[in-house]
């Protein structure tokens, strides 16, 4: 029997055998902490963004987004916390000069200095700021110092009044962000999972104060139920909430919605009621009023609380990959031994929505096959492959997750008719080809994780 346990290898090869992801600068042995995301890849990653944009915004009235630099003043740093609290208790083997985080090495070890992988002596546990440095200008001194952001979050805090009069925007409402985010990691194992360079898909929701707890509520709910829209099996998700040796220096309550990944179950996505911190600290470092002025009730002044619900964007893309996963015995033609390897993504997020193949290069089959290719590809994200036996085509696209294939036979040329296999049941369809957009495009709206056959 064959062993189809989920595991990060198998995630890892696939990855790269199919162009998700790419370790980056490969050809020079690689970077640690930094990954390239080939073509599947950015697909994907387009599509969850746009996936979790529209959720966020369209689907929300009183949500709008914005699109902040990477680099910000540095005192925005200093009064979010960051410079003084954004650290990891880092120890060193003097040994065999490996780098540990001392919350994550067993504490026995830690007590007794003892490396956790050689056994040679450990360094005293000192702390270490997770933000990059550079300088902006020409000369490197500290008058130059930047950081590059650790979190969207600041971008948007900074916005806060720019955003909500250009708006004409009224409390409750909120401000969302995806973009680059940057943390110089101690451990980055674990594949995208924990990486120094990321991508975070990130909202602010503003409330008054009194109202922040009933608001946390709303957003856990929303968040929850998110991924359920987005086809994740929700027996791999739990909610974990912060105990106060976990909490923020920002945060009132924080909860993490986590995921189990090959390694177990592991932070996916934070829900934080974050108090009027961020914008009373904006306050008192830029020396601007940051208060919001409710014209509806007589003029009240306060600052308010944020609700903050923060994922991770590549995160979530590991997620996907590893939910979607699946070596499926399929016995075709009699064959016992006959497997495909399959990514069953929801089709809004698969990279490739439809691939259209000819059964044969031949008899005008491929011409008629790229004539509805090029009329697919207005709607959506098309291949065309006429390499290679039609089963083998349909495993590549299994493999990458492509949720319709449309085959072009000689029975085309004959009625206008094509088929469209369903990859999670591997049935076709016979359909006349005026009808294949709309009837794809039903498909994906009807679309449930439940249509998956195992
Ligand atoms: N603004 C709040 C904030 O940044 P966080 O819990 O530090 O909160 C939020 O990060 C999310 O960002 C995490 O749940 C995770 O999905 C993602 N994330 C954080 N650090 C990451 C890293 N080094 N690599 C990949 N994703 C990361």
């Amino acid at each position: 029997m064959a062993d189809t346990t989920v595991t990060m290898d198998k995630i890892v090869s696939l990855a790269k055998r199919r162009g998700f992801v790419f370790q980056s600068s490969e050809i020079y042995g690689g970077l640690s902490g930094a990954w390239d995301y080939g073509p599947q890849g950015i697909e994907l990653k387009n599509r969850i963004a746009h996936f979790w944009w529209k959720e966020m915004t369209q689907l929300h009235d009183n949500i709008i987004g914005i699109d902040a630099a990477i680099l910000m003043h540095p005192r925005v740093w200093e009064a979010s916390g960051h410079v003084e609290n954004f650290t990891d208790p880092l120890v060193d083997c003097k040994k065999c000069k490996t780098r540990f985080r001392a919350d994550q090495i067993p504490p026995e070890n830690l007590a007794a200095r003892k490396c956790p992988e050689c056994g040679g002596e450990l360094t005293e546990t000192r702390k270490f700021n997770l933000m990059f440095k550079t300088t902006l200008g020409p000369v490197e001194d500290e008058s130059g110092l930047v950081y590059l952001r650790p979190e969207t979050a600041q971008g948007i805090y900074v916005n806060f009044k720019n955003v909500q009069q250009s708006s004409r925007m009224k409390i409750p409402f909120g401000i969302a962000q995806i973009g680059k985010a940057f943390r110089n990691e101690i451990v980055t194992k674990n594949f995208i999972f924990r990486t120094c360079e990321f991508e975070q898909m990130e909202m602010q929701f503003f409330v008054k104060p009194g109202t922040d707890e009933e608001w946390f509520e709303y957003w856990r709910d929303q968040r929850w139920n998110y991924y359920r829209k987005l086809g994740i099996d929700m027996n791999k998700l739990r909610w974990h909430r912060h105990g106060p040796d976990e909490l923020a220096h920002y945060a009132k309550d924080a909860y993490d919605i986590e995921f189990e990944f090959p390694m177990g179950f592991k932070e996916l996505e934070g829900v934080h009621n974050r108090s009027n911190y961020d914008l009373s600290r904006h306050q008192q470092y830029s020396g601007k009023d940051l208060q919001y002025i409710d014209q509806d009730n007589g003029n009240e002044r306060y600052i308010p609380f944020i609700i903050e619900t923060s994922a991770g964007l590549t995160r979530q893309l590991l997620m996907l990959l590893c939910d979607a996963y699946e070596e499926q015995k399929v016995a075709d033609k009699g064959n016992e031994d006959d497997w495909r390897t399959v990514l069953h993504f929801h089709p809004d997020v698969a990279p490739i929505t439809a691939a259209v193949l000819p059964l044969m290069k031949k008899d005008g089959l491929a011409e008629l096959a790229q004539d509805i290719r090029a009329e697919l590809k207005e709607d959506f994200v098309t291949d065309y492959d006429q390499a290679g036996a039609i089963g083998r085509r349909y495993r590549r696209q299994d493999e990458i997750g492509t949720p319709f294939c449309v085959t072009i036979d000689y029975q085309s040329k004959e009625d206008g008719t094509v088929t469209v296999r369903d990859r999670d049941t591997m049935l076709q369809e016979r359909l006349s080809r005026p009808h294949l957009s709309e009837y794809i495009r039903a498909k994906i709206k009807s679309y449930k994780r439940a249509e998956r056959i195992s």
